[in-house]
């Protein structure tokens, strides 16, 4: 039987600029952080770029007619800022507007609700030559940037995820050294969290004052944490590392400030001053949404060698790990959607990114027969549909991704994608799971009325 989602309830697929749109030195785009992190010796997979990428920029229309023809509500994309403002501040470039504005009226057109995201981790170049998120000047360049953003088009977007993953362009970029700028410095690190937090404040703020009748939230990426044994030293270790990838971010977005046991923990190496007065208010203005990233169930044990956080993950071991080594099993999901709406906020949630890698081929008959990832997203989505019924006011789900695409350090080797792309012919090839996701949706359009009634 097919999940139960309430009428309302927007299906969607997610993917974001650098990782899609190639075209990386066309109509007036400058160089982003990740542009040269790719060109960086021993950072990506096999030297891979986005300098190509899908080819989405020329290939716009159709990659727009494959949403539709899987009839899915919304499609979730984000902004390119050295597209937008190639310098990171001064002046604006048309032709960088212009292809957004295509690509949403395109969307419009075919029925699609966009979801824009304003930033998913390409800082200008420039901006990193400054200081990058670890300077607090970037958020006032991009509160400029989202200003000309939501100046064009506020009006025509209904939903904007300011942020993506706050934990990643922090700690993943500034203290794991694994995503561009590639620093490893705690110091920066949590001054980078700070200013991105504050910059979604910021353009919460910009989204009420530009486009009020639009709905902003953040996207954070959040982690099913359990401690490996019932030792007090494991399960210490597993709130270090909770305290790290998701209350860090939930508690000062729901008002709370910083958690007084990280804030102490890292006190112990690097400055904790960054907070000035009236950014927690900022920080805590209350949203329209929190988007909801969910990847990992993690199992942790306290481990002195472990740098940081002195917390190791076990790996996951089973046969049905993804491609990534990930644990597919979906009860994560539900955990943390209860979690947030029992413990942080009652304001809708959306799934903005879920999805798994696996060792996807075509067949010489050109079928791409992806069952894991099938399975993976029926698990996920009757876990959502839980959720739902449960009473938690879930209104979207996003699958992650729309087609196979750049995925970050790892290059082009991981395909998460629904569609398989060819690269060297760029032959976008819907697999087994779009079908099935294709008859989900088609199911629940036929079904509508005889399901769970929307949330009061
Ligand atoms: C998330 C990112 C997204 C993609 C998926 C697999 O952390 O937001 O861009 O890389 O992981």
């Amino acid at each position: 039987m097919s999940p139960r989602f309430p009428d309302h309830f927007l299906f969607g697929a997610a993917t974001s600029a650098y990782q899609i749109e190639g075209a990386a030195d066309e109509d007036g785009r400058g160089p982003s952080i990740w542009d040269t992190f790719c060109r960086t010796p021993g950072k990506v997979t096999h030297g891979d770029t986005g300098d190509i990428a899908c080819d989405h920029y020329h290939r716009t229309d159709a990659d727009l007619d494959l949403i539709a023809g899987l009839g899915l509500d919304t499609y979730r994309f984000s902004v390119a800022w050295p597209r937008v403002v190639p310098g990171g501040g001064g002046a604006p470039n048309q032709k960088g507007l212009d292809f957004y504005r295509r690509l949403v009226d395109g969307l419009r057109e075919r029925g699609i609700t966009p979801m824009a995201t304003l930033y998913h981790w390409d800082l200008p170049q420039p901006l990193q030559d400054a200081g990058g998120w670890a300077a607090r000047d970037t958020v006032d360049r991009f509160t400029d940037y989202a200003q000309i953003v939501l100046d064009q088009l506020g009006r025509d977007v209904p939903l904007w995820v300011t942020m993506n993953e706050p934990f990643c362009s922090a700690m993943v970029s500034y203290l794991q050294g694994r995503h561009a700028p590639g620093l490893i410095d705690l110091g920066a690190a949590l001054r980078a969290s700070h200013h991105l937090l504050l910059a979604h404040g910021r353009a919460v703020q910009l989204a009420r004052a530009v486009a009020p009748q639009a709905q902003a939230g953040i996207a954070l990426n959040l982690s099913d944490i359990a401690a490996a044994s019932e030792d007090v030293a494991d399960i210490a270790a597993a709130a270090r590392l909770d305290g790290y990838e998701n209350r860090w971010y939930l508690d000062p977005l729901f008002g709370r400030g910083y958690p007084a046991d990280m804030l102490a923990w890292y006190a112990r190496s690097a400055s904790t001053d960054f907070v000035r007065d009236g950014d927690l208010a900022t920080i805590a203005a209350p949203a329209d949404f929190l988007g909801v990233n969910y990847y990992e169930t993690k199992v942790v044990a306290h481990d002195p060698a472990e740098p940081f956080h002195q917390a190791r993950e076990i790996p996951y071991s089973g046969p049905d790990a993804t491609a990534g080594g990930l644990d597919p099993r979906p009860a994560g999901l539900g955990r943390i959607l209860r979690r947030v709406h029992q413990g942080y906020t009652t304001q809708p949630l959306y799934i903005t990114e879920n999805g798994a890698a696996y060792h996807d081929y075509a067949t010489p008959e050109g079928q791409v027969n992806d069952t894991e990832r099938v399975r993976y997203l029926s698990d996920h989505f009757t876990e959502a549909a839980a959720a739902v019924a449960a009473g938690i006011d879930l209104r979207g789900y996003y699958v992650w991704a729309l087609i196979d695409n750049l995925e970050w350090a790892d290059g082009y080797n991981r395909r998460f994608g629904i569609v398989h792309v060819d690269y060297p012919t760029q032959a976008r090839t819907p697999k087994a799971s779009a079908l099935w996701y294709q008859d989900l949706v088609a199911r629940h359009r036929a079904q509508r009325g005889a399901v769970i009634p929307p949330p009061e």
